[in-house]
């Protein structure tokens, strides 16, 4: 088990492909951190070269205290699971989890007792005498985690392991990898492009955009408190609703206002004045029947949809199409006038040019669930 930490980590491949820039960021000892990012943002980079499988162009890589970017990835003492399993075909689900093993030299009756120990925790204990042609997606997946966790590696690097489930499948590896962590107590790095996958089983979330880090934060501060446009919009089912306009203080108050909108907002200390766009999530906006909304902004109905297990409006207030939630039982429909209440303390202004978040995220620590038991220890 280790820390891992990257220092101002680069890498550029042949032909000048910067796939990854400058990143600095430390991963605790213990801790499940998802790399989140869109597809070519640098993620399964950024994981080969803690792996070592790629060399790193500058920056360096440290586990725990120890310069480790020069190192092989044999002396890494890191396990890595990739979407496409990598299972060997011709050997049975006992063998392929005791590879390492062999290869380590463990005599013989002392890997079987781990295999099974392995398989025990994964409840794959009836499938090794099978091959790996003869397993479901789910179950080659355990496998490659099996052959992963035997090793007991200081560091588990997961590369989208489980692309290729179904939703059914795939929510409840997601458990399952989360509680093996628990009971592992060990460093797991796992890259997604899916925000439920990070949401659901990270304590911390890095968010990469071509190749630069965006946040490292809490899973749920990503979410609440984006530290950009970028990760305002990457993160959230419905699309974040975004407003240009000017920011005005007098006295204690701040206002956000342009042709159609005039909101207040309340806490933070946003820059007085100036150029500002304003985020708000749909599931911070209430959509009401009607035109009485007294300082709500009022439109016309355009559009309803479900989105599970709620329904959602998109209003058209002047120049704006807003997306807001439909309380249940709420009389909103098509064609309809309505009127929006904003949630006050779910406002994210961000600089219009830069992107940067400009209201400050409030500074309670973030709650990281830690959670150790030596189980296979
Ligand atoms: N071996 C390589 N040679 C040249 N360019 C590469 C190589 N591997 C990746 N790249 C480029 O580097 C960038 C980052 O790639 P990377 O595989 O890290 O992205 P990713 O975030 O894992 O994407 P995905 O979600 O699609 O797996 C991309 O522009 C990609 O085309
Ligand atoms: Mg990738």
């Amino acid at each position: 088990m280790a820390s891992v930490r990257l220092d101002h980590l680069s890498k550029t491949y042949r032909g000048g492909i910067a796939a990854l820039s400058d990143l600095t960021v430390t991963i605790p000892n213990g801790e499940f951190v998802c790399i989140l990012g869109p597809s070519g943002s640098g993620k399964s980079t950024a994981l080969k070269l803690m792996a070592g499988i790629e060399e790193a162009s500058a920056g360096r890589i440290f586990f725990d205290n120890e310069d480790v970017t020069l190192t092989t990835p044999e002396r890494r003492d890191v396990a890595m699971v990739f979407q496409s399993y990598g299972l060997y075909p011709q050997m049975t689900v006992a063998e392929n989890i005791a590879f390492p093993l062999m290869l380590r030299k463990m005599p013989k009756a002392e890997r079987a007792t781990q295999v099974e120990e392995v398989c025990r925790l994964l409840g794959i204990g009836k499938l090794l005498r099978r091959y790996p042609r003869q397993l479901s997606g789910g179950e080659r997946q355990r496998v490659a985690l099996g052959r992963a966790i035997v090793r007991k590696p200081r560091v588990f690097l997961l590369d989208e392991p489980l692309s290729n489930l179904d939703a059914n499948l795939r929510v409840s590896m997601r458990q399952e990898l989360r509680r093996l962590h628990d009971i592992l107590g060990a460093t797991f790095i796992y890259v997604t492009h899916d925000q439920d996958d990070a949401l659901a089983m990270g304590d911390r979330v890095l968010v990469l955009a071509d190749g630069r880090l965006q946040q490292y934060d809490a899973a749920t501060r990503v979410y609440r408190y984006p530290a950009n446009r970028f990760v305002a919009s990457f993160l959230g089912r419905l699309p974040m609703n975004f407003f240009q306009g000017h920011l005005e203080t007098r006295g204690d108050a701040v206002t956000f206002s342009n042709d159609d909108l005039v909101i207040a907002v309340p806490d933070g200390k946003p820059p007085a004045s100036g150029t500002a766009t304003l985020g708000v999530r749909p599931d911070a906006i209430v959509v009401r029947a009607g035109q009485s909304g007294r300082d709500a902004p009022v439109g016309f109905v355009r559009w309803l949809e479900v989105v599970q297990p709620d329904l959602y409006a998109t209003v058209e207030v002047g120049s704006h199409r807003i997306i807001a939630k439909v309380p249940e039982g709420e009389p909103v429909e098509v064609g309809n006038p309505a009127y929006l209440h904003f949630n006050p303390g779910k406002l994210h202004l961000f600089d219009p040019t830069t992107g940067a978040r400009l209201n400050p995220a409030p500074e309670e620590a973030a709650p990281v669930p830690r959670r150790r038991r030596e189980a296979l220890a």
